[in-house]
């Protein structure tokens, strides 16, 4: 008895180390170059110019992104527009108005990992800029499904490297009973999803978006060391969980 509780506790500590969130400049692990301005709803979200976790457009004023990406105060920017974040033609820095975390947002469990960033100004759409959809109610991806993930965060899981390009990769979402066996409690199934694939996101990729078929269905929250393992398989906030959340605080969602 006293050690599963031991060990229950040590994996409680464990966890927020976990998500893939660094203060460093800190993409994905195997995977490849995006095809320019494919996935104009991504961001990057930085501090003092330096990327730190990934975000996604869904309004012209909201990012979405991950609670564990909260910095407090601190004065932030997004980044739109960008595959390159050396390159600044097409990208554009706006200021963060304000950050909204999910007002049950647990650092030690992780649930809950979702926010949302109001912009101080409306970004305006253009080749390079775009939103992605997410879904309008409650649904379940299926084992076997598709996705793909995307951010700027580490290469290697013992990178220190930020990749400057954008990178995305290619993954498959598991079943509840497989995420369930591999992250025992840390595993909610109403709120999250667990995929595995040939390649996965790593530190700096957090707050970035989980795709399947064109529509944004989970946000990046956390992972093991290894960034995609089978042991460890990379978790994601399921967003049709916080549908009635995200409209209250947008209004409505376009
Ligand atoms: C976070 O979750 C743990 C485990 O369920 C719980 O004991 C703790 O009270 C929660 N913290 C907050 C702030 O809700």
């Amino acid at each position: 008895m006293t050690i599963i509780i031991i060990s229950v506790l040590l994996l409680a500590s464990l966890l927020p180390h976990l998500t893939f969130t660094d203060h460093v400049n800190v993409g994905i692990v195997n995977g490849r170059k995006t095809t320019p301005h494919s996935r104009p709803y991504m961001v990057s979200i930085q501090k003092r110019g330096e990327h730190f976790c990934g975000g996604f457009l869904i309004s012209d004023q909201y990012v979405l992104t991950a609670a564990h990406c909260w910095t407090g105060l601190e004065f932030l920017t997004v980044v739109v527009g960008a595959d390159d974040l050396r390159e600044s033609k097409s990208s554009d820095h706006i200021r963060v108005e304000s950050s909204i975390p999910h007002p049950d947002y647990n650092t030690s469990t992780e649930e809950n990992d979702i926010m949302l960033l109001k912009l101080e100004k409306k970004v305006r759409m253009k080749k390079e800029v775009g939103l992605i959809s997410i879904p309008k109610k409650e649904v379940e991806i299926k084992a076997g499904t598709l996705c793909a993930v995307a951010g700027w965060g580490l290469l290697k899981p013992d990178g220190k490297e930020i990749s400057n390009e954008l990178m995305e990769a290619d993954t498959t979402v598991l079943s509840q009973a497989e995420c369930k066996k591999k992250w025992g409690s840390h595993y909610i199934g109403q709120q999250m999803i667990c995929v595995y694939g040939k390649g996965g996101t790593c530190k700096g990729d957090s707050g970035g978006p989980l795709i399947c078929g064109g529509t944004a269905v989970g946000i990046t929250s956390f992972g093991d060391h290894h960034c995609n393992s089978p042991d460890g398989p990379n978790v994601y906030t399921k967003i049709s969980a916080y549908i009635n959340w995200i409209n209250n605080v947008i209004g409505n969602v376009k």
